[in-house]
């Protein structure tokens, strides 16, 4: 079957969306050196625009989590392939991601996270559908918030492909 992309959101409002977090981060951080840790693959697109945009000092690691197996569904299992490199001890820090669904992700790493006693620890996604949520979870800064549905781009793939569309689109099946 082959595949089409409509576009659901636009890069035209993204940068818009990710202008107003850099803000909000700034406002909350700029004193405050934080790492930010950013969930791979996924977050990678998202993350880099979102630092250019963060003109105070802070450090970045990296993660690599594996939690979906080429499919449009969760797992519900989650693999830490790659883990942090800094010494989170007493820093302030932020996880950026790229989506939260149902949330099993950002729960079993939030938690992770905290054993290794941060300052603080929030939850930065660019996009966030509450409507699946099958853990409570709730984001601490959150782009867009979306309806139940499928989407790739900006970083974001269905079974490794379309992480480089310069939008978030919905990918849909035609015959
Ligand atoms: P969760 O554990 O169900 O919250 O799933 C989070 C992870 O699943 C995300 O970090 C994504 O990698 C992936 N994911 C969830 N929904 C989508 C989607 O609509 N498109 C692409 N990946 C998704
Ligand atoms: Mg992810």
């Amino acid at each position: 079957m082959q595949k089409k992309i409509e576009v659901y959101i636009s890069d035209k409002e993204i940068e818009k969306q990710t202008d107003a977090l850099a803000i909000k981060l700034k406002n909350e951080y700029f004193d405050k050196d934080p790492i930010l840790i950013v969930i791979l693959k996924g977050a990678f697109v998202f993350a880099g625009k979102l630092i250019l945009k963060l003109d105070f000092p802070l450090s970045v690691d990296f993660m690599v989590i594996k939690s979906y197996d080429d499919s449009t569904e969760s797992s519900g299992m989650i693999r830490i392939e790659e883990d942090i490199t800094i010494n989170i001890e007493n820093r302030h820090v932020i996880v950026i991601e790229d989506i939260v669904d149902t949330g099993q992700t950002v729960n079993v790493l939030m938690k992770k996270l905290q054993t290794n006693n941060p300052k603080s620890l929030k939850l930065a996604t660019l996009l966030d559908k509450p409507s699946r949520r099958k853990v409570d979870v709730v984001p601490d800064f959150s782009c867009f918030e979306i309806e139940d549905k499928f989407v790739v781009g900006f970083g974001l793939d269905y079974a490794q492909q379309y992480r480089n569309l310069p939008f978030i689109g919905i990918l849909t099946e035609v015959k």
